[in-house]
């Protein structure tokens, strides 16, 4: 074997598996970082409607309307993050997500739409009925945190 051959398979075996680990481990703690950012950012505009439901800060229809709208454009965020294989390391989000893929995808789909009709009917302008839209949308994130979200 000649020596250049030898060099190369001697960086080939010790370079190669650790780069690859390595850039594939920052990759996957992007991917953390950005639905747990997204989900942040979504609970920022959730929150303030419900205080308004629930009549702990004052109803103020503009504000409601602008939360709306920014939960509605981004609740088709958080899927992107989900990536294969990034169900450990510094993640509250169970496994099962990656055994039950469709059905995690339809219960983020049901958020995605119920948020869609809670930026609409914020529109018209009817204190019980953005209210009423505003507790299913709720639904949504509880029932899939119920199921895939590992408690604090
Ligand atoms: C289809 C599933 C799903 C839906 C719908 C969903 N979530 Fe989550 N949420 C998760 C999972 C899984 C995590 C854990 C993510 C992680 O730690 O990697 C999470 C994490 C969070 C976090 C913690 C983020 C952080 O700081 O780490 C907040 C806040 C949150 N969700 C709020 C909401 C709100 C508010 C809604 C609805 C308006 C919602 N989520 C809808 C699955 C969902």
């Amino acid at each position: 074997m000649n020596i250049f051959k030898t060099v190369a398979i001697f960086i080939l075996i010790s370079v190669t598996p650790q780069t690859i680990a390595h850039d594939q481990g920052d990759t996957i703690e992007q991917a953390i970082n950005y639905r747990q950012s997204a989900f942040r950012m979504i609970a920022w505009h959730f929150k303030p409607m419900g205080a308004m439901v629930k009549e702990k800060i004052d109803w103020n229809l503009t504000h409601f309307q602008d939360h709306a709208s920014a939960v509605a454009a981004l609740a088709r965020l958080p899927i992107n993050g989900f990536i294969p294989e990034s169900d450990f390391g510094d993640t509250h989000a169970k496994s099962i997500i990656w055994e039950e893929p469709d059905d995690f995808a339809e219960k983020m789909q049901a958020f995605v739409e119920q948020a869609g009709d809670l930026q609409e009917i914020a529109q018209n302008g009817d204190r019980d009925e953005i209210s009423q839209q505003f507790i299913q949308t709720a639904r949504t994130c509880k029932s899939c945190h119920k199921k895939y979200r590992e408690k604090n």
